[in-house]
């Protein structure tokens, strides 16, 4: 009898303190920052955004373990893939969700050629490149493309697969004339630009056609894989993925060689080497590898991943956003959004294949300030890689967002230059008229935009 009641008290005191964990907000991220700190990538950034609740945070907390986990192939890594981790690629300076930490093993590369016979592969490339879109291009499906997996599970784990069970690593095929670079960007304040109501998209798209129809940029539409509806892209170098969801299962799939239930096979079965079936048994995974799990965690992170806090902003960084401004730099590089009134987002926990919403109020409404415009432009011959994705053309990428670029080493999108100013002065197309007018700026001017560029 006595036993019943102490239960009966205890499951009543565990829903007091699981409805205080409710609404009891967060101090993880509200501490304030010296001006040492803001330059301290440690002290600004991989927190969670401010406000959210007990239990909103212990899943950021789960979900950030996952970003840092190194997969097995027990686990479901591979056969094919290129980390471990996502933390492998979204970790410099040893940050979780930063930038790649070196060009050569953590960039991506994705390949491609011309329809052999096509019309535009009878023209010399460099005047195609820039037009080259989805039909012109033959991404060696059956031969490992568009995606390079640079690694396999039996040559990176040797010890665990008998001789006779190897599987060959891809090559770029020899035919392979359009090949491009991805440098890995940061993942920081994504979750904000996720929360962008799609109809803004177009909406700023028109507003660039009226006000100068030669740097308008055009929106993108992608398909969600959860919904299988098209929606405004707004992540990924040529605006090629609609929300973190998707980019996710895409990561995990490509980059780790994870199946989800979202995408439940194998990234690139050819070409697997002599004996492709040998592995199977090794998988102890089961089949999709990942049962929703890891890919809902991971999006929650990243969803909820605060954006990085503005860097000092001294006279002469007030001088050079004004610079900025008057270049049309902010034209593209649009400093002003809004997320939704209403957000929610996949809870971790959900009965998979239905994910249940849940509604994070510390996301909604609120201003901030990436720098893009979340549309492709084209930035001419010089920055073009001719491959097509989505809709975005060989020539056209996604402007870039500029916070968080005081801590950034690498610019453009193969990382070609760590030098600010040539990353300006390469701006070509769209970008030109601006990189010129940069190039005739003073030098006092030139210092001043550079400062404003480095308290982003
Ligand atoms: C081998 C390196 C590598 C690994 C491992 C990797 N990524 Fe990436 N990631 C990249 C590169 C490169 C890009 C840019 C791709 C592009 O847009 O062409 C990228 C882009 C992204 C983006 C888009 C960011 C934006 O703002 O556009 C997200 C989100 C992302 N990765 C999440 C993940 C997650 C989650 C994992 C782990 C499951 C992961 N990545 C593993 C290299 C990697
Ligand atoms: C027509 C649109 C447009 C204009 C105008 C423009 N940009 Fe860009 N900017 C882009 C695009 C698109 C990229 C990505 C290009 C790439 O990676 O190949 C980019 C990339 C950048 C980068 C590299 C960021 C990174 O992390 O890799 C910097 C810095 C930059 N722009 C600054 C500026 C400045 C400063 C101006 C004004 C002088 C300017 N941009 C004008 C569209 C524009």
């Amino acid at each position: 009898m006595g036993g019943m009641i102490l239960i009966r008290l205890m499951c009543a005191l565990s829903l007091v303190v699981a409805l205080a964990g409710c609404t009891q907000k967060s101090q993880e991220s509200e501490e304030k920052l010296t001006d040492a700190d803001l330059n301290n990538p440690v002290k600004c950034l991989g927190k969670p955004i401010a406000g959210l609740t007990s239990d909103q945070l212990r899943k950021f907390h789960e979900g950030e373990v996952l970003f840092k986990k190194e997969f097995t192939p027990e686990e479901g890594l591979g056969p094919l893939f290129n980390g471990k981790s996502c933390f492998e690629c979204h970790g410099q300076p040893l940050v979780a969700g930063m930038e790649g930490r070196d060009i050569s093993s953590t960039s991506i590369l994705n390949y491609a050629r011309r329809v052999p016979g096509s019309a535009k592969a009878k023209k010399p490339l460099k005047e195609v490149i820039q037009n080259i879109s989805k039909p012109d291009v033959d991404f060696f499906l059956t031969r490992g493309g568009p995606s390079l997996q640079r690694k396999s599970i039996t040559t990176e784990f040797p010890d665990k697969f008998p001789f006779d069970c190897q599987l060959d690593f891809e090559q770029v095929p020899v035919e392979a004339e359009l090949q491009s670079n991805r440098h890995t960007p940061p993942i920081f304040g994504d979750g904000m630009i996720d929360m962008i109501t799609d109809g803004e998209f177009a909406a700023v798209a028109m507003t660039e056609h009226t006000e100068n129809p030669a740097l308008a940029g055009r929106p993108i539409a992608a398909v969600d894989r959860y919904t299988e509806s098209a929606r405004p892209a707004r992540f990924g170098w040529k605006n090629q993925h609609v929300n973190l969801f998707n980019f996710t299962t895409g990561a995990l799939n490509i980059e780790l060689g994870l199946t989800t239930y979202a995408q439940n096979t194998e990234n690139s079965l050819d070409p697997l080497g002599d004996n492709p079936r040998c592995l199977d048994k090794y998988n102890k995974a089961g089949s999709p590898n990942d049962k929703g799990k890891t890919l809902l965690s991971l999006a929650w992170y990243q969803t909820l991943l605060a954006p990085p806090p503005r860097g000092q902003i001294t006279e002469e960084v007030t001088k050079g956003e004004k610079i900025f401004e008057k270049l049309d730099c902010a034209f593209c590089h649009r400093p002003n959004w809004q997320t939704a009134k209403q957000c929610f987002v996949g809870d971790p926990d959900s009965e998979l294949p239905l994910i249940k919403p849940l509604e994070v109020t510390a996301l909604e409404d609120k201003e901030f300030h990436p720098y893009s415009d979340f549309l492709v432009h084209d930035m001419g011959a010089d920055l073009a890689d001719g491959i097509p994705q989505e809709g975005a053309k060989g020539g056209e990428w996604r402007t870039t967002p500029l916070w968080g670029l005081r801590f950034k080493k690498f610019f453009l999108h193969d990382g070609r230059t760590r030098d600010l100013h040539e990353a300006i002065a390469m701006h070509g197309g769209q970008g030109s008229s601006s990189a010129q007018m940069y190039e005739k700026l003073s030098k006092e001017d030139k210092t001043a935009l550079l400062a404003f560029l480095k308290s982003l």
